[in-house]
């Protein structure tokens, strides 16, 4: 089982000890915690996990596989997300800070806001979805916010309503948000006129023209548009609004001002949100999240695995666009009482000092962010955060393998050899983390995510189905054995695709309700050492990690077919000292064109246009001819080899057309 595109290449390392300082405070220090959550005590064990939340009901059944594999946590519960995170603190909370908002420009304020006014905004705001939108349980509403308190309100607002949010990551473009709307079938875009990005204000009104026009040509029409202003009180976008569709938040909440609404009892297994993410195929999945069995996971491992307490100042610098923002930026810290941080701009702007200055004034003490950000900052300034009066007791770090060296750095540089470390291996589909080591029991090992985390038991299998021993140093599928309440419920409206991907390979028995019967398959390779740590290789489908994004080689392939010369596309993963790695491009022109710059420009702007600046290729090669087998299919892994340098290209004798290689070669080494 060969990871398909990156592979982290190192070996295993010695382990590091948490400090008596940091076990001594810590939530979870007792490892009875791995023999509560064993299979044996599958699935009661999660019931420690809801105990965390306020239930309007108790659930009669802790785990319903009758409909498997779309598996039904805390069945016959009620609760209300909304109030789990806002309402049930205010009584010892609410004067505390619930969000941090940290503007990019350096000399806007820091915006606190506390569990008493969280309340109250949200409220509003849920307020004008019930009444001015006509919003009630089950709708779904497309989001497509930056990173300001907007985001969180809203998201708690369709939350309180039942209304399910699907929250499209802001730096997409306005098409990638139409496809996602219109899969929703969503009829209300919320949205903000502008935003700080790297020193300079985007105009995102914008893309919500372009997502409403490609929603209607695709038969979708959305009712209304509802923006924020970055600046409460000045639309600062040069977008005119569109008279009867778009509508000013900020101008419609006066009518609400103080207006107060229930937060809805919703069934357990009713769904919070949809997250689109990228799979193998052109078209993104929306994985569907579940109220109560998503909230309960989450919670448990903001506390357990993140060492959440409501002093805490956390900060999690993923955008709320991405899964890890919503469990680990909203969900999670907020169920937890603890005080968030949102910060709206690039961690390097306007320097690399910028994160200390702002971990400094506002007292963070748990850090969370991914291997290109540590890598970034490293390579910005070896000592910098060492200048700087915060103190860590903990850090994560999440979304893409990271080098040991790198591992490192962030221990004794940026945590000053004093905070704990987690490597989170966990995806969109997980909800919450699935491997990692208990920060105050299990020691760090760089560059191995850890065990399983309590209640998740994973497995590596081969192509028949065979487990791989632990401590063998094999690779192979990485699956994990029994479903957890985290787990998404299915793939929105597909449930054949949620099937075929995760199970289908498997799964020995398709009519089974026996959970045993259904590994879950991640998509990763990875190998597990004798101490049952587990090492991420990298994906083994059709998805490439950019600086932590996942995005799927065929969207960006078909945004190239969409440039008129183009014949044919295939998109390769290439490593990247910052960014772990980055798009390749190769393109092949159709009969009668010729290659030139502004034929790779225009592929370039497609990519961006179609699927965002996120997915923009490091590099287009306009190539006479792929490499291709007998039967036509382009062997992506040459093009692989050929960008990554590699001298051996492995088995090239299935080719039909070999000469190519040489030719492609000298295009890219030059
Ligand atoms: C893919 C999931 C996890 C939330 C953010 C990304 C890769 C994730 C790690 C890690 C090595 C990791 C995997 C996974 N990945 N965490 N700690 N070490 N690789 O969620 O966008 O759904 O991506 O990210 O390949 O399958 P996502």
């Amino acid at each position: 089982m060969e990871p398909k595109h990156c592979e982290a290449r190192w070996q295993e390392e010695e382990y590091y000890y948490p400090s008596p300082d940091f076990i001594g405070q810590a939530n979870c220090a007792d490892s009875s915690v791995y023999d509560r959550f064993c299979l044996d005590n599958f699935p009661e064990c999660f019931k420690e996990m809801a105990e965390l939340l306020d239930w309007d009901k108790y659930w009669h059944t802790i785990l319903d596989t009758s409909d498997a594999p779309c598996w039904k946590w805390f069945v016959g519960g009620k609760l209300n997300a909304c109030y789990n995170c806002v309402d049930r603190h205010l009584k010892k909370y609410r004067n505390k800070t619930a969000i941090y908002f940290v503007p990019e420009p350096e000399e806007e304020r820091i915006l606190k806001i506390t569990y008493q006014e969280l309340w109250r905004r949200v409220n509003e705001m849920a307020a004008l979805l019930q009444d001015f939108c006509g919003l009630k349980a089950g709708d779904r509403v497309t989001l497509h916010l930056p990173m300001t308190p907007e985001l969180p309100i809203t998201m708690l607002a369709c939350a309180r309503l039942g209304v399910i949010h699907s929250q499209v990551f802001a730096g997409f473009s306005g098409k990638a948000c139409a496809d996602r709307l219109v899969d929703a079938e969503s009829e209300v875009l919320i949205t903000m006129d502008v935003y700080y990005r790297a020193g300079s204000l985007l105009d995102h009104k914008q893309k919500a023209d372009e997502a409403v026009k490609v929603a209607e040509e695709q038969g979708k029409k959305v009712k209304k548009v509802l923006i924020w202003q970055r600046y409460p009180g000045k639309y600062s976008s040069p977008t005119p609004l569109v008279e009867g569709r778009d509508f000013i938040v900020n101008d419609l909440l006066k009518n609400y001002y103080h207006k107060e609404v229930k937060p809805v009892s919703m069934p357990a297994e009713g769904t919070l949100f949809l997250m689109y993410t990228s799979g193998s195929t052109g078209k993104p999945k929306g994985v569907q999240h579940s109220i109560g069995g998503y909230l309960s996971y989450v919670t448990w491992m903001s506390k357990v695995i993140q060492d959440i307490h409501p002093e805490d100042v956390y900060w999690c610098m993923a955008d709320i666009g991405w899964i890890t923002g919503h469990s680990f930026v909203v969900y999670g810290p907020l169920a937890l009482a603890a005080s968030t941080v949102i910060y709206e701009g690039t961690p390097t702007y306007p320097d690399a000092e910028r994160c200390w200055r702002i971990a400094e004034e506002l007292g963070v003490n748990i850090f969370h962010t991914s291997p290109t950000a540590i890598r970034a900052l490293r390579k910005a300034g070896e000592d910098l955060p060492l200048k700087y009066n915060y103190e860590f007791k903990h850090m994560t770090t999440v979304g893409e393998p990271i080098e040991p060296e790198v591992w490192r750095w962030y221990y004794k540089v940026i945590g000053k050899g004093k905070a704990v470390i987690v490597d989170t291996w966990w995806q969109t589909e997980s909800g919450g983390f699935l491997c990692s080591t208990v920060p105050a029991i299990k020691p760090m090992k760089p560059g191995s995510a850890g065990p399983g985390v309590p209640g998740i038991h994973p497995v590596i299998l081969d192509d028949e189905g065979n487990e791989i021993p632990p401590g063998s140093g094999k690779a192979g599928n990485l699956c994990i054995k029994n479903p957890w309440p985290g787990l998404m419920q299915t793939i929105w409206k597909d449930r054949e695709r949620y099937v075929d991907t995760y199970y289908a390979k498997y799964c020995k028995n398709p009519k089974s309700k026996d959970w045993r019967d259904w590994p879950y398959m991640s998509g990763d390779a990875a190998v597990i050492a004798a101490d049952g740590y587990v090492r991420i290789l990298g994906r083994v489908d059709d998805v490439i990690n950019v600086a932590g994004h996942r995005l799927g080689t065929k969207e960006i392939e078909s945004a190239a077919l969409t440039v008129e010369e183009i014949a044919e596309a295939a998109v390769v993963a290439v490593y990247d000292e910052i960014k772990g790695t980055v798009p390749h491009l190769y393109v092949s022109l159709k009969p009668g064109y010729d290659p030139s710059d502004e034929i790779a420009k225009k592929v370039t702007d497609a990519v961006c246009d179609i699927v965002g600046k996120i997915a923009k290729p490091a590099k287009v090669f306009i190539v006479p001819d792929m490499p291709k087998t007998r039967s036509g299919k382009i062997l992506r892994r040459i093009l692989a080899a050929i960008s990554n340098k590699k001298e051996d290209l492995g088995d090239i004798t299935t080719l039909s057309n070999p000469h190519v290689i040489e030719e492609i070669k000298r295009l890219v080494h030059g």
